[in-house]
């Protein structure tokens, strides 16, 4: 805190400056195709602290660590056959499979804040690519955001919350998906849907997870600072109304009523409708099937009572 932020456009020069940081125990926020993460060594107990400490994260709620492939993951949890063809099927991708830590894993407990078991992503953004493969260190990297509020898709919403608590942003513009990525436990048993997302694999293989397990399923977790109306087919006196198709509202996720398009817009609009001047936020119905579903699941937590 204090110190200022600076930002530089991915590149060669970035990534040696980023790496160096990372080397050095300090988090970095780098695009990924899903939305923002802050990166820090998951092998570095104190460099994951200053993550935490960065968000403001409770500590109880663990991270997802990146890796270049499948054979540097399985240096760090132990995949199950059906988790290794998942693997094989989605990443490099938006899915994270949570398995089992391996047996002498250098992952810091902080990053699987004591539990037996590790969440695991090969992203495909080439700026997490390049800072993974300068770095030479598996990355935990939970969305580079204040704890609890909206994920960043681009450096703007990086810093509207940890502006001056990090050092360095790498500027990859906008992310592609938009939405954090799927997250499948394969930790025993049948597979679990922890958290929807890009990659729609839940009719197939993961059977709805009916507890909380993970911590990002708070309901609350996904927040605006204003209150967010849902299903909204016009606004009230007072509201800035989010359309989708048919419904046109100040600003529209996809006038076309593309569910990819909206999925990439969702959290650009709720910021953009939280930092404006109408005091409250509706927006208007999303179907409910294919990316609509995980639309709809970061709005009902954007929408929950606070906890
Ligand atoms: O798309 C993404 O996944 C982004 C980018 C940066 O990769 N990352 C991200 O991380 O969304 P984060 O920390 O905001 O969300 C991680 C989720 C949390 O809900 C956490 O509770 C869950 O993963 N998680 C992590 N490790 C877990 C574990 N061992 N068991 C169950 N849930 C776990
Ligand atoms: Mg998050």
């Amino acid at each position: 805190p204090g110190k200022s932020t600076e930002i530089r456009p991915f590149g060669p020069d970035t990534i040696a400056a980023a790496a160096a940081l990372i080397r050095d125990g300090q988090p970095v926020a780098v695009p990924t195709e899903t939305v923002y993460g802050l990166a820090a060594d998951a092998t570095n107990a104190a460099a994951v602290a200053r993550i935490y400490e960065a968000k403001g994260r409770p500590s109880f709620n663990p991270l997802i660590v990146h890796v270049l492939d499948l054979a540097s993951a399985e240096h760090l949890g132990t995949f199950s056959a059906d988790a290794r063809a998942l693997a094989e099927q989605h990443w490099p991708g938006p899915l994270t499979l949570v398995v089992p830590l391996a047996e002498n894993s250098p992952i810091a407990s902080l990053v699987t804040a004591g539990l037996p078991t590790v969440a695991l992503r090969v992203p495909a953004h080439p700026a997490m690519r390049a800072l993974l493969e300068a770095s030479g260190r598996p990355l935990a990297a939970p969305s580079a955001n204040a704890s609890g509020r909206i994920s960043p898709t681009r450096t703007a919403h990086v810093l509207a919350s940890l502006n001056g608590r990090i050092p360095l942003v790498i500027d990859g513009g906008q992310t592609a998906h938009g939405l954090e990525s799927t997250i499948v436990a394969m930790t025993g048993g049948p597979p679990r849907l922890l958290r929807p997302g890009p990659i729609d694999i839940a009719s197939a293989v993961a059977t709805v997870s009916d507890k909380v397990e993970a911590p990002g399923m708070l309901a609350s977790h996904y927040a605006p600072a204003k209150p967010l109306r849902l299903n909204a087919i016009d606004a009230a006196p007072g509201e800035w109304l989010i359309g989708f198709g048919p419904v046109a509202g100040d600003v529209s996720l996809s006038p076309s009523g593309d569910l990819a398009e909206a999925a990439a817009r969702l959290f650009d609009l709720l910021h953009d409708a939280d930092a404006n001047g109408a005091p409250a936020i509706a927006v208007a119905p999303i179907p409910d099937h294919g990316i609509g579903r995980a639309i709809n699941d970061r709005l009902a937590r954007a929408a929950a009572p606070r906890q």
